[in-house]
């Protein structure tokens, strides 16, 4: 059993692809799965034509505002490997989302376009993967396309994000001719085909330096030169550097194209660590092979209009799931039967009945399950440390627009707060009746709208504040001092957490010169 569970967890990689609004992530996630053997079910991943419709954009606002909110894995196998590829919003007002899902991840893929390098979201995307230490393997994709050049790109990544890149593939033949790469470490050309709307896997053929030569002439001396300078400047491949996150791989292709996708494939499997021991709120590691554990990254409702079920996502952190088992909810001591257990990409679902460390298992109608539990099997108990919420930078006062449906009202925000939507905020001074939204970005307002409208039939009112700036108020009695300083207003958050609002830091400055020992502080380190 123990070595099942080794065996199997060294199979895993686990991953997400981070990047910014339109650099190809839809297109990769295709590709990638084009090469491979979905496992969950088959045609998972549906052609281009249809994809907004039907893959991991299921909420009608997605569909009207092209982005993908909601998420979910996608498993697959590639050789021996198994692959589960977690899907992240790419729209920065969920960036609390996607940094819940890359707490559930061992790598990363940054893309990015060759015409545009890094770009903002990219940027705060990065930003938290070097935060939580997760490896990061970049791919340029869009490489058929006039863009940036090979050493411009990869100064972007050492200037601006201080990140070393380690080219393993240079592209022969400038973006918008592109031919083939240059395999830095076979110093082979792998030369692609194109196939109609690269709807196939490209054909490669491995082409030895001199046949490289003569076939790509200059672009391939050119290819050559740059790599050489590249490497020497310090772009020496160094896997340790990769695995502690001071440097990345870099690859490059054109998903569109199926180019440089297999590569990709054969990169993960081979550099990207599996499954590690994850490390409680005791700071002690959990065994790969201990009882089963797992911890709850998002919640989601609503994905499927006609059941109207809720689903809690959890990634396996060690020993095996076998559908069926009863665990326990380290949160609140019950214990949790373990009955229907799914797959979700998009629409389609499949059961799962057993999963291993690195998987992620999605559990149905588990009302009782927060993002941030964790459960587990046997003794003695297991806690994995929550997921921290981000500091929200908008509020807005929410009310019904029909008093009579205050009921429904509730039970709809207190909802969307467990699933991590919105957070709430509530005073005596407002009421009980008429919490206070905070959010991120303002997307997530129009969500928690739009779901309380179509779930829970409540038309909702949001009346903007305009606060800013926010810091956790350590001891409740300091409360009067800032609301007799009418520079800002205190509010209790769900989680019980004091929260001191203020228009901007100005206002902030004001009131902290004005009192001393008013003890304010930041809500999460480095996440605000
Ligand atoms: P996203 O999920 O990151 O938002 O990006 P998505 O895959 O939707 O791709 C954004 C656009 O970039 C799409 O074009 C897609 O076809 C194009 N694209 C992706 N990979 C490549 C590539 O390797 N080369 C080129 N030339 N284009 C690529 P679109 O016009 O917005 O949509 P569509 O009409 O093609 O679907």
């Amino acid at each position: 059993m123990t070595t099942d569970i080794l065996d199997e967890s060294r199979r895993r990689r686990t991953f997400a692809v981070i990047s910014h609004p339109d650099a190809g992530k839809s297109t990769l996630t295709e590709a990638l799965a084009l090469h491979a053997k979905v496992l969950s079910s088959a045609g998972a991943v549906h052609g281009k034509g249809e994809r907004r419709g039907v893959t991991s954009d299921w909420l009608e606002m997605e569909r009207a505002r092209g982005i993908s909110i909601t998420s979910a894995a996608l498993q697959f196998s590639f050789g021996d490997t198994v692959i589960n590829l977690l899907d992240t919003p790419g729209h920065a007002d969920f960036s609390e989302d996607t940094y819940r899902v890359l707490s559930a991840v061992d790598s990363a893929v940054m893309l990015l376009d060759a015409a545009k390098g890094l770009e903002p979201q990219t940027l705060k995307l990065f930003d938290v993967c070097r935060y939580r230490g997760i490896p990061v393997i970049t791919f340029i994709n869009k490489w058929d396309r006039p863009g940036l050049s090979p050493l411009e790109l990869c100064e972007e990544l050492s200037e601006r994000i201080n990140l070393r890149p380690m080219p393993l593939t240079w592209p022969v033949g400038i973006a918008g001719d592109f031919k083939g790469v240059l395999d830095l470490r076979t110093d082979q050309m792998v030369r692609y085909q194109r196939t109609a709307g690269g709807a196939t896997a490209a054909p490669e053929e491995f082409l030895d330096a001199a046949t490289a030569a003569e076939a790509a002439g200059e672009d391939w001396q050119r290819a050559l030169e740059e790599s050489e300078l590249q490497v020497s400047d310090g772009g020496e491949f160094k896997l340790d550097q990769f695995l502690d996150a001071s440097a990345t791989p870099v690859v490059f292709g054109a998903a569109m194209l199926n180019f440089g996708v297999k590569h990709l494939l054969d990169l993960l499997v081979e550099l990207a660590p599996g499954p590690v021991p994850r490390v409680d709120v005791q700071e002690r590691e959990r065994p790969i092979e201990a009882p089963f554990s797992a911890f709850v990254f998002k919640v989601q409702t609503g994905m499927d209009r006609a059941h109207r079920d809720q689903v809690a996502f959890a990634r396996v952190c060690s020993g095996r799931f076998d559908r069926g088992m009863t665990v326990t909810n380290a949160t609140t001591g019950r214990p949790f039967a373990t009955k229907y257990v799914q797959q979700v990409f998009g629409q389609q679902r499949s059961t799962v009945d057993i999963a291993y460390p690195g998987d992620v298992i999605g559990l149905v109608n588990a009302t009782a399950l927060r993002v941030g539990d964790t459960l587990y099997e046997g003794k003695p108990p297991v806690k994995f440390p929550g997921l921290p919420s981000f500091a929200p930078a908008h509020f807005a006062v929410a009310r019904p627009k029909d008093l009579g449906r205050a009921k429904q009202f509730r039970k709809g925000v207190d909802q969307l707060e467990s699933e991590g939507v919105i957070q709430v905020l509530r005073s005596d001074r407002r009421g009980d009746g008429t919490p206070v939204f905070a959010a991120v970005g303002p997307m997530q307002f129009e969500v928690a709208s739009h779901r309380l409208d179509g779930e829970f039939g409540v038309a909702v009112d949001l009346q903007n504040l305009p606060y800013r700036t926010v810091r956790r108020l350590r001891d409740p009695a300091q409360r009067n001092v800032i609301e007799a300083s009418r520079r800002g207003e205190v509010l209790t958050r769900t989680d019980g957490a004091d929260l001191a609002l203020f228009t901007d830091e100005v206002a902030l400055g004001t009131v902290l010169r004005q009192h001393d020992g008013l003890a304010l502080e930041h809500l999460v380190a480095g996440t605000d």
